[in-house]
């Protein structure tokens, strides 16, 4: 039915076979202490199998001591961790898809005893503590060594995790880096770090492509805006990044009422996008319920983006890619913005997350897969 979406597009040496990806989703699947547990390969399974191009993985910590989400974010901080990702990536790719491992360090929002940022400022009622230069230069070789580590599994890309608030989109951001040294201040001092440690990272992987999630629009008044992240993303396509992933928003703006409404709409992070889109060559993923394939197609004939990410979207229905494609989008289950964020909610309390959407037999059996876990 579609003229854009099943067509391919070829991202640094890579060819995708459409537009469609999954955009990095954490849902807790991991088992306590981020190992690949048999749950996440069947859920990635699900995912590759769908028909979309390129799986992008959720986020794996860099360093778990100071770095991690949560005690069930993957790993790529260690050799330990790399028989799970030669696992994680074989079953993507086994399933036909590309596969792509999101690495990340989660700065202020790192579950951590000593939370570390840019500065001391305070999020939800901790304050972390600001990072020494030789500690950034550690964490810059703890990214690089996590990237060496997604490419010896056999992943075909890595993403940095410039998006959501975390470490990366941390410096960027006046609102969190309020630094007097050579990497706060002016935009060119705050993206100095987020530079070097693609630096680091390229350095370490060479030719294998690299993509950046980014946090375009903080959606917060002192925060990060279009006009200084577009500017960061023609930096980075400078310094050679494959594509450009866009997303707005932190767990800080995330709860404001004007958002809440905002994330309901669906195609809601297409602006983002499609202003990081008018700045760079490098292909750009939208994401943000892109719920049906007419929101999709629209999307890439007006070219907000290149590729469309889907994540709670292709959660709630594997079958999205074949029911768009063989005209049957009645048939959709669909993400229901109804729904209070359930699944957020649950992996906030360190549950696996199960979609309210799915329907009954689905979701026995995925409960059944964590028996004698943490069910919701
Ligand atoms: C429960 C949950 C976990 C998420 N985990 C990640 C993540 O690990 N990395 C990331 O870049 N974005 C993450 N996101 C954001 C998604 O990639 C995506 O941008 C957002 O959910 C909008 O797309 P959708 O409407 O298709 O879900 C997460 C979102 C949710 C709701």
């Amino acid at each position: 039915m579609s003229s854009h979406l099943f067509t391919p597009l070829k991202v640094g040496p890579l060819t995708l076979k459409n537009r469609l990806t999954m955009a990095p989703l954490y849902l807790g699947y991991a088992d306590l202490g981020g190992t690949v547990s048999p749950a996440l390969l069947a859920h990635y399974r699900l995912m590759a199998a769908s028909g979309v191009a390129l799986v992008v993985v959720e986020n794996a910590t860099v360093d778990f001591e100071s770095g991690s989400g949560s005690p069930r974010t993957l790993r790529a901080d260690s050799d330990a961790h790399l028989e799970g990702l030669k696992r994680l990536a074989e079953t993507i790719k086994e399933a036909g898809a590309l596969a792509c491992l999101q690495i990340n360090h989660a700065g202020r929002f790192a579950h951590a005893a000593e939370p570390l940022a840019p500065s001391a400022v305070e999020t939800f009622g901790r304050i972390p503590r600001a990072l020494t230069i030789d500690e950034m230069k550690r964490i810059a070789e703890c990214f690089a060594a996590a990237a060496g580590r997604v490419a010896k599994a056999g992943f075909d890309m890595v993403e940095l995790h410039g998006g959501t608030g975390y470490l990366l989109a941390e410096f960027l951001s006046p609102h969190t880096n309020r630094r007097e040294d050579a990497y706060g201040g002016s935009l060119e001092n705050r993206q100095r770090f987020p530079l070097e440690v693609l630096a680091a990272v390229k350095e370490t992987v060479g030719r294998f492509p690299v993509g950046c999630r980014l946090l375009v629009d903080e959606w917060l008044d002192d925060g990060l805006k279009p006009e200084e992240s577009t500017r960061f993303a023609r930096d980075l396509e400078a310094a050679g990044i494959a594509y450009i992933s866009a997303m707005g928003g932190t767990y800080e703006s995330f709860g404001r009422p004007e958002i809440v409404a905002r994330s309901r709409q669906a195609g809601y992070m297409l602006a983002l996008s499609a202003a990081v889109k008018e700045c760079v060559q490098v292909p750009v993923i939208a994401a943000g319920r892109l719920a049906t394939g007419s929101v999709c197609e629209n999307a890439l004939a007006e070219k907000k983006a290149d590729l469309i990410g889907l994540a709670r979207v292709l959660w709630a229905d594997p079958d999205w890619p074949r029911k768009v494609a063989d005209g049957r989008e009645d048939e959709i289950v669909h993400c229901n913005p109804d729904c209070g964020d359930a699944c957020m909610q649950m992996v906030m309390k360190g549950r696996p997350a199960l979609c309210v959407s799915w329907p009954t037999e689905k979701m026995k059996a995925w409960k059944a897969k964590f028996a004698g876990g943490e069910t919701p």
